[in-house]
C-alpha cells in the first residue's frame, strides 16, 4: 500500500508485531459500512465517477458475502482489516477500488469502525441489563414478604426480606444501564472525514457520511477525533462497574448456597461436582462470573495504559485498542447472560433464611425502638437498656423472645409484656415501612416502580 516510498519489505518480526488482522477482523462488517457510506458521499460529491461508486458498491458487497461465508483468505502481509478489505476489493472490481481511499485515512477508518462496533456492544448490554432486570423482579416479586437475615460486616444485623435484597441488585443493574445509554450518547458521532489528523481539501460532506452510519452528526475536532478512544473506555468503564456489581451478586450466591447457609438452591444445570468428593455441588458458573470480572477491569486498565502517554494525535499504541475491547464486551456478555439464567433459576429456601434470620439478636434495634416509642425512653439509654438485655439472654442462652419479662425488667422496671410484639422477625420486617425500606409493602411499590423502567 505504500510501496512507492519503500525499497524492501518488512521483517517477519515487523510482520508479526505489526499486524492486527487476527483480531480486527471482527471489524469487517463495520468496515465494509463504513466504505459504502464513504464511496456514496465522495460520488455524491463528485469526486469519484458514480460508476466507480456503483462497482465499489457490487465489489464490498461481494467481499462481505466472502467474509461471512468463510471463503476470505485473510492475509497478515496486509496487516488490518482495512487493507484486507480493500486488497480484495482490487482483485474483484480492478481500478475502481483505488479510488475508494480519496479523502480518508486509516486513521479515521478505524476511529468509525471501533465505534460503529461498540456502539452495538453498547446497544447489547443495554438489552441483557434490562433482561437480568426483569428476571430481579419476578423472582424479588415472589420474595417480597420472604424474612432473610441482614448483614452488615457479614455480621447479623437486622432481618430483612429477600425480595428487598434482590431488589437492591435491581438499583445497581440499572444504574449500570443508564452509565450505558449515556455513554452511547456521547460516542453517537462520526469520526469518518477527520483524514489522518488534519481533515482533507477534499470537498467532502461528513454530514452525509454520518447520517448513513447512524450517528448524531460528524465530530468537530480532526485531531481529537483520530486520537480519541474514549468511546471504548467509557465502555469498558461502564463494564467493569456492571462486572462488579456481577461479581458481588455471584460472591452472595456462593455464600447463600454453602451448606452452613443454605438460603438457595441452584439447578444441577449451573453447578459442577467433584471428581474426588462425591457430595460435592459447586457453584462454577457463579465463581465463574466472579473471576471473569477481573478480565474486565483489566482491560479498561490495560487500554487506560496505553492511552495515558501518547501525544496527538494518533500513533500506532491506539491498535492496542481491540484486543481489551473486545475481551471486555465478550466477557461482559456471557457473565451477564449467566447471571440471568442463574437468577431465574435460584430458588429461594424460605425456611432456613427465617431460622437464622433471628439469630445474633438481628431486632435488637427493633426492641430499643420499642423503648423509644413505647416508654418514652431516650434513643442513646434505650440502646444501652438493649445491651444489657442482650448480654442477659446472650448468658442463658436464649433469643429475646424466650427471655423471661422478670429478667428484662430487673435491666429497665418499665418493661412490660407489649415488647413481645416486636421481637419477632417477621414484625420487625413489616414496621420497616419508611420509604426505601424493607418492608413488603415498600418492596413492591419498588418491583411496580421498576416494572414501568423495562
Ligand atoms: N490497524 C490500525 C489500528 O488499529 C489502523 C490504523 C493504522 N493507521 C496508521 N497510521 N498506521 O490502529
Amino acid at each position: 500500500m505504500w510501496g512507492g516510498r519503500f525499497s524492501s519489505s518488512p521483517s517477519a518480526l515487523m510482520e508479526a508485531i505489526n499486524a492486527s488482522i487476527d483480531f480486527d477482523k471482527r471489524l469487517y462488517a463495520q468496515d465494509v459500512q463504513g466504505s459504502i457510506a464513504h464511496s456514496a458521499m465522495l460520488a455524491k460529491q463528485g469526486i469519484i465517477a458514480e460508476s466507480d461508486r456503483d462497482a465499489i458498491h457490487q465489489g464490498l458487497q461481494r467481499v462481505l458475502g466472502e467474509i461471512e461465508s468463510g471463503n476470505f483468505t485473510f492475509s497478515t502481509a496486509l496487516e488490518d482489516i482495512h487493507m484486507n478489505v480493500e486488497s480484495r476489493l482490487r482483485e474483484i472490481i480492478g481500478d475502481p477500488a483505488a479510488r475508494l481511499h480519496t479523502a480518508r485515512s486509516r486513521n479515521d477508518q478505524v476511529a468509525t469502525d471501533t465505534r460503529l462496533w461498540v456502539r452495538e456492544a453498547h446497544d447489547r448490554a443495554e438489552e441483557q441489563l434490562t433482561n437480568l432486570i426483569k428476571a430481579l423482579l419476578d423472582k424479588a416479586e415472589a420474595h417480597a414478604a420472604t424474612v432473610m437475615p441482614g448483614f452488615t460486616h457479614l455480621q447479623s444485623a437486622q432481618p430483612v426480606t429477600f425480595g428487598h435484597h434482590l431488589m437492591a441488585y435491581v438499583e445497581m443493574f440499572g444504574r449500570d444501564r443508564s452509565r450505558f445509554r449515556d455513554s452511547r450518547k456521547r460516542l453517537n458521532e462520526c469520526p469518518l472525514g477527520a483524514g489522518a489528523l488534519a481533515g482533507t481539501s477534499f470537498p467532502i460532506d461528513r454530514h452525509m457520511t454520518a447520517k448513513a452510519l447512524g450517528f448524531d452528526g460528524p465530530t468537530r475536532n480532526s485531531l481529537d477525533t483520530v486520537s480519541d478512544r474514549d468511546s471504548l473506555l467509557e465502555f469498558m468503564a461502564a463494564a467493569s462497574i456492571c462486572a462488579m456489581h456481577l461479581s458481588r451478586l455471584a460472591e452472595e450466591t456462593i455464600i447463600w448456597m454453602s451448606a452452613p447457609f443454605g438460603f438457595v438452591k441452584l439447578p444441577d444445570r449451573w453447578t459442577t461436582g467433584s471428581s474426588m468428593m462425591p457430595q460435592k455441588r459447586n457453584p462454577d458458573a457463579a465463581e465463574l462470573v466472579r473471576g471473569k470480572t477481573g478480565r474486565v477491569i483489566g482491560s479498561l486498565v490495560s487500554l487506560l495504559t496505553v492511552m495515558k502517554g501518547l501525544p496527538l494525535a494518533y500513533a500506532k499504541d491506539m491498535q492496542e485498542d481491540k484486543e481489551p475491547l473486545f475481551d471486555a464486551a465478550d466477557t461482559l456478555e456471557i457473565v451477564l447472560a449467566a447471571t440471568t439464567g442463574m437468577i431465574q433459576d435460584l430458588e429461594p429456601v424460605p425456611e432456613r433464611m427465617a431460622a437464622v434470620a433471628g439469630a445474633g439478636f438481628s431486632t435488637a434495634t427493633d426492641l430499643a425502638d420499642w423503648l423509644v416509642r413505647s416508654l418514652n425512653i431516650p434513643f442513646r439509654d434505650a440502646h444501652h437498656v438493649t445491651g444489657r438485655i442482650v448480654s442477659e439472654a446472650e448468658k442463658r442462652g436464649c433469643s429475646f423472645e424466650e427471655l423471661p419479662l422478670e429478667v428484662m425488667q430487673a435491666v429497665e422496671p418499665k418493661i412490660h409484656k407489649g415488647i413481645y410484639d416486636v421481637l419477632g422477625v417477621e414484625n420487625s420486617v413489616r414496621s420497616r415501612t419508611s420509604f426505601g425500606g424493607t418492608s413488603p409493602v415498600r418492596v413492591a411499590e419498588q418491583v411496580a416502580w421498576w416494572r414501568s423502567q423495562v
